[in-house]
């Protein structure tokens, strides 16, 4: 066996984990030890890997009910402090079953919510390193990595040098951001005189009923009002946005003494995949001045794979993206990306210099806290690092890939069976299903609502398998989002015999 370097020497029980005794705490402290931390944090790795592992065996969707799990915690706080035993065990018997698996190769809800282990490793460095990242000098590292992921993951998806990119907590933030950058360009920058209250004029968003909700919540929290969000036309069938009537609508609002300030355009929308098309939005958008952002937030994984890049054809143009690496791609949450064509536009919007932050590297160093609303980051650049160094691109790609084919196979395959149909086009690897019974009348939407509603409700109670029930057009259908991890093409079979047995 190698012997530990001698500089870890001081380690001792380095790779062999043992309990360590209540009694060797920091006797004034009562803090926990280092010794003890190692011998916890082995036993908490080993117990993730087995849980890992041993994923399959366990329920989807665990068989509790609101309340339940609160009801088995103490109502009061611990009076002292206990082994990280007893707490490992509580984690086991009392928190995990309450765990709806997203990461179960049956998990086929919402949107892919991977995070792979690689990732986890990143997560896991990012709290050991615990660093403070709340300017340049606070964390050199935590600042040039990120600076330095993040370009690596615009290499990836094909975007050109012009962007520049940060890492948000969510797509919902990122568009809050651009939301704020868009009202500020638009409004002349209000905020440095009397404020979006004194502007005076509206100051309108477009985007269409199919983007996500995070769209409309941005634009009322960035200061828009209801009445000058609008909603563009949408095709019928793709749910795509139709750029002949956001035009119109632009030129209305002109001509009414509005200012167009944003159009935010779904690539891959959360209920059917839509694609808004961005070529004609930004020829629309631009003679206005108007900031185009694009909301990729699963579907911008499918950027790493050129020959899905047609896809985001025009996202040169715009002015904004955010996408999730923390869902298809499968870096563990909070991973989303936002990349700017003007930076510098952000930060004339976000930029704060307290006193206190001031250091020699200001006017040099990138100040993440510039590119967003909070103050203080996490070293969050490190999980996409660690995916990017063991897992690797390419094996990332295939895995999109083989998912994009299942999606596929999977379309064609539902349809053979009696009364289920397809209900929306395949973009990518979600597949929007609905079942009629030979006994019920198609054209009664209440009815096919009620059946579509039961079934879904039925599987996923099962613990089985478990899908999203979404409206579409005002009658329920499922959404069966493919691409966790660990879903292979065998249990796409089984979905089909649970979706029969269950309908
Ligand atoms: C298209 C789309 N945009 C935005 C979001 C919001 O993502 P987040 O949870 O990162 O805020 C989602 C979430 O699924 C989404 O599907």
């Amino acid at each position: 066996m190698r012997r530990p370097p001698d500089r870890l020497a001081h380690h001792g029980s380095l790779h062999k984990p043992r309990v360590v005794a209540r009694s060797l705490r920091d006797g004034l402290t009562g803090r926990m030890t280092p010794e003890e931390f190692r011998a916890a944090a082995h036993e908490l790795v080993d117990w993730i890997t087995d849980r890992r592992i041993d994923i399959e065996a366990r329920p989807v969707r665990p068989a509790v009910e609101p309340g339940d799990i609160a009801a088995l915690l103490p109502t009061t706080p611990p009076p002292g402090g206990g082994s990280a035993a007893s707490v490992l065990a509580d984690l086991e018997s009392i928190v995990a079953p309450g765990i709806t698996e997203v990461q179960h190769p049956m998990h086929f809800g919402w949107f892919p919510s991977n995070a792979s282990l690689s990732s986890i490793l990143g997560d896991l460095a990012s709290a050991g390193l615990s660093s403070l990242g709340i300017s340049w000098e606070s964390s050199p590292s935590l600042t040039e990595v990120e600076e330095v992921v993040v370009d690596w993951v615009r290499q990836l998806t094909g975007l050109s040098d012009r962007w520049s990119g940060v890492i948000q907590d969510t797509a919902s933030s990122g568009c809050l951001v651009a939301m704020l950058a868009a009202r500020e360009r638009a409004s002349d920058h209000a905020q440095a005189g009397g404020g979006l209250v004194r502007f005076g004029r509206p100051l309108h968003v477009y985007t269409t009923e199919e983007a996500h909700s995070s769209v409309r919540k941005a634009a009322l929290l960035a200061g828009f009002a209801a009445e000058d969000i609008r909603l563009v036309d949408i095709d019928p069938w793709t749910r795509d946005m139709r750029p002949g009537d956001l035009a119109q609508l632009i030129k209305i609002d002109v001509k009414a003494g509005g200012v167009p300030a944003i159009v935010v355009a779904s690539l891959g929308s959360t209920g059917v995949t839509a694609f808004d098309p961005l070529p004609e939005i930004v020829t629309a958008a631009s003679p206005y001045g108007v900031w185009v952002h694009v909301d990729a937030a699963m579907a911008g994984a499918a950027m790493m794979l050129p020959e899905r890049r047609e896809l985001f054809a025009g996202v040169e143009d715009a002015d904004s993206i955010a996408w999730n690496p923390h869902k298809w791609m499968g870096t563990i949450l909070d991973t989303s990306l936002l990349y700017l064509r003007d930076p510098e536009h952000l930060i004339r919007v976000m930029s704060t210099n307290p006193s206190y932050l001031r250091s020699t590297a200001d006017g040099t160093a990138t100040q993440y806290r510039d590119w967003g609303i909070p103050l203080g980051r996490r070293f969050r650049a490190l999980k996409l690092w660690y995916q990017l160094r063991i897992d690797g691109a390419d094996a990332i790609c295939g895995r999109l890939r083989r998912d994009l084919a299942s999606a596929e196979w999977f379309a064609e395959e539902i349809i053979k069976h009696e009364g289920w149909e397809v209900v929306a086009p395949v973009r990518l690897q979600t597949v929007c299903i609905r079942h009629t019974p030979a006994d019920l009348d198609p054209a009664d939407p209440e009815s096919l609502s009620r059946h579509n509603l039961d079934w879904v409700r039925s599987l996923n109670t099962s613990g089985h398998a478990f899908v999203s029930p979404s409206l579409l057009n005002d009658v329920w259908m499922a959404r069966v989002s493919i691409g966790t991890e660990a879903t292979e093409r065998h249990h796409l079979v089984r979905l089909i015999e649970l979706l029969k047995e269950h309908s």
